[in-house]
């Protein structure tokens, strides 16, 4: 039997995490043979060809198996990217995407081109903090606040908050309610999945928390009282609301909006996907 290399484990591995029916297991199993031994790319790539180290070789296998239950990556390494910094994530909070990293390029665009200086800034279904704290941290001079109606998802915000050294104000309870005041900016990216989908989501999204997912059975059950509460919020003159919505009722939204905020300019934003990701709320 010839010797076990890194290269021979990362194919068996990969093997292992195809038959669990894992699209890119081959990425997947490189990173976590990374994550098991402490390397970095360079140091995998290096090593190729040496035997892995025997004393890491339990943990790698916890981790493993872990994915083989289609257990998100990120929640086996307990850490995922958003907007350039990595965030502590576990199964009490959504992992944050790439797409909603629009909402913060979107927000700071508002604010230069508003020349809003100390700008008031709410983010309503915080989860991870990944929002609030990349704000935060981009406009040092901003007021942030950030609510979640769970108090587990506020455990590993307040953690983020801390690792990351950001300063905001987070609060537990219903959307908007634990708030006071108008804010320049409304921000949020609310439970939108329609019920009916649940079911059938992708095995890793499925052991996300139901409740930063479900929208009920039209995807609108949060966004609803969400926009109400926007609307006695957000200050009447240069001010800005953006919210993360489904494709699939991205119509239903605007019609929403539109009703909800007579005055404003509303629009839908695509993602880099082109999809329709995102209902703008705008006053002049
Ligand atoms: C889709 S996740 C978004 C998390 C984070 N903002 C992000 O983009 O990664 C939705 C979050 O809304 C919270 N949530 C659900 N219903 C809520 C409500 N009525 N009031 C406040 N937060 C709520 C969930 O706990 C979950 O953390």
């Amino acid at each position: 039997m010839p010797e076990e290399t890194v290269s021979s484990l990362i194919q068996s591995i990969t093997v292992r995490l195809g038959a669990a029916g894992i699209e890119d297991a081959g990425i997947d199993a490189r990173f976590l043979v990374r994550s098991a031994f402490g390397w970095s790319a360079a140091d995998q790539l290096g090593q190729l060809l040496d035997q892995p180290p025997s004393d890491q070789l339990d943990h790698l296998e916890s981790l493993v198996a872990r994915r083989t239950t289609r257990e998100p990556l990120q929640y086996i390494t307990g850490r995922a990217e958003f907007y350039r910094r990595q965030f502590i994530v576990n199964e009490n909070v959504l992992i944050p995407r790439p797409e909603t990293e629009q909402i913060v390029v979107q927000v700071l665009a508002f604010v230069r081109e508003a020349g809003i200086d100390n700008p008031r800034i709410a983010d309503i279904c915080t989860g991870s903090g990944a929002i609030a704290i990349s704000l935060a941290l981009e406009l040092p001079a901003a007021e942030v606040h950030a609510t979640d109606i769970s108090s587990a998802a506020l455990t590993v915000a307040q953690q983020n908050t801390d690792a990351l050294a950001a300063e905001l104000d987070m609060y537990e309870g219903n959307l908007l309610e634990p708030l006071t005041g108008e804010f320049d900016v409304i921000v949020s990216n609310p439970p939108y999945i329609l019920s009916g989908a649940m079911p059938s989501l992708q095995a890793e999204v499925s052991r996300e928390p139901s409740l930063a997912l479900d929208g009920g059975n039209d995807g609108l059950d949060v966004v609803r009282p969400l926009f109400e509460g926007i609307a006695t919020m957000l200050k009447p003159t240069r001010s800005a609301a953006y919210v993360e919505i489904d494709p699939p009722v991205a119509d239903d939204v605007l019609q929403l909006a539109l009703d909800t905020f007579p005055q404003a300019g509303i629009a839908l934003l695509t993602d880099l996907d082109g999809l329709t990701r995102c209902v703008s709320i705008e006053y002049a």
